[in-house]
């Protein structure tokens, strides 16, 4: 006879997580923030254990798309403290989604503080420095409220909640290969620079076909030509050139401001001395480079080992170890984040 399992359900919970071991799924953490907007302003918000909405069935975010959200991680440090990376930027990008999809904006420091306050909440989930896994942080905002028509909603539910994660794509700084699709995620002059549901949704159908055939996720290619490379499933492309001194990533309003791409743009450019280029990545230029990789919060650096493109399979580095200068890019940023590199002026809040 087994003895029963008397711990407290939270224990259990954290004593099941295998830190070194975290991949990227949902892990039910303690509690959540939740914040309403309604008569043209925020309530105050508060922190609830409950992980379940309850919302009105004509929500505009159920029937017409309109929601937005975003992702960014708290990093235990060495010493014992925890860094929220670029949060001010999460928060402004949000606001252009928002602005985009007729939503009101919540100010930056509403947002910052509901992070804080859910990295507090939930302290124990965070990943132990050196597992290399973190805290995720999923903010959102959604239409909510009594309504049939398509038109803004009369209400808003802004919520923070968080999950402790590993690498998104399986393997880390291990390349991953990656195919060109012939569905787009977004229009030309559609929603693709905003971060909304609709654009992951129409993600779904490629994302699981180019699984089929086991390839870790989609190359969306610019929806008017399908001659450029714009984005790598759910994180932004750079690539360096085979002289090693160039980091190049394209340029589209059709991509997401990946707020990882403008932290690498930055990193080249000032720790490691490249020159970089923000422009057109057609896919005839793909034999200029040495080494590719995808970019993003999730992905953190995700070398690219080969782009199938109709028949052809293109390998840059190799399909098994990252490239020298990616490497030194992965350990600039990942060094920033988990504090032990110097970051530059704003780039980390401590929690
Ligand atoms: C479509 C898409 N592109 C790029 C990124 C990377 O953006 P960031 O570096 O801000 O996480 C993400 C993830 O947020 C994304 O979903």
């Amino acid at each position: 006879m087994t003895t029963p399992d008397t711990r407290p359900t939270e224990a259990k919970r954290l004593a099941d997580i295998d830190w070194n071991n975290l991949g990227f799924s949902y892990i039910k953490t303690d509690l959540r923030y939740l914040s309403y907007w309604k008569d043209g302003e925020w309530d105050e918000g508060r922190l609830t254990g409950d992980n379940r909405l309850h919302i009105a069935e004509g929500s505009t975010a159920l029937h017409y798309g309109q929601q937005c959200f975003e992702g960014l991680k708290a990093y235990r440090c060495a010493d014992g403290s925890i860094n929220l990376f670029r949060p001010d930027q999460n928060a402004a990008r949000m606001q252009a989604s928002c602005r985009r999809l007729l939503m009101p904006e919540l100010p930056t420091d509403r947002f910052i503080d509901a992070c804080v306050q859910v990295v507090r909440a939930n302290e124990h989930f965070i990943p132990p420095y050196g597992t290399g896994g973190s805290l995720y942080l999923r903010p959102f905002l959604i239409g909510v409220g009594d309504n049939i028509g398509v038109r803004t909603a009369p209400e808003f539910l802004f919520s923070v909640f968080c999950t402790p994660v590993g690498p998104y794509f399986k393997g880390g700084l291990t390349p991953s290969n990656f195919i060109t699709s012939l569905y787009d995620r977004a229009a030309p002059n559609g929603t693709g620079a905003a971060k909304v549901g609709g654009n992951y949704a129409a993600s779904l159908l490629p994302n699981y076909e180019a699984k089929k055939r086991d390839f870790a996720d989609v190359i969306y290619l610019d929806p008017a030509t399908h001659t450029k490379i714009e984005e790598v499933g759910a994180a932004n492309f750079f690539a360096i050139t085979k002289d090693g001194r160039r980091f190049v990533t394209p340029q589209s309003p059709s991509i997401l401001p990946s707020i990882t791409k403008y932290s690498l743009l930055w990193i080249a450019k000032h720790r490691l001395g490249l020159e970089v280029e923000e422009g057109d990545v057609r896919l005839d230029r793909l034999g200029e480079f040495a080494e590719a990789g995808a970019c993003g919060t999730a992905a953190v650096i995700t070398p690219i080992g080969g782009i199938q493109h109709g028949e052809t399979f293109h390998v840059f580095y190799s399909e098994t170890e990252p490239g020298p200068v990616t490497r030194r890019l992965y350990d600039e940023l990942t060094g920033i984040q988990f504090g032990d590199r110097e970051a530059p002026e704003g780039w980390i809040v401590k929690v």
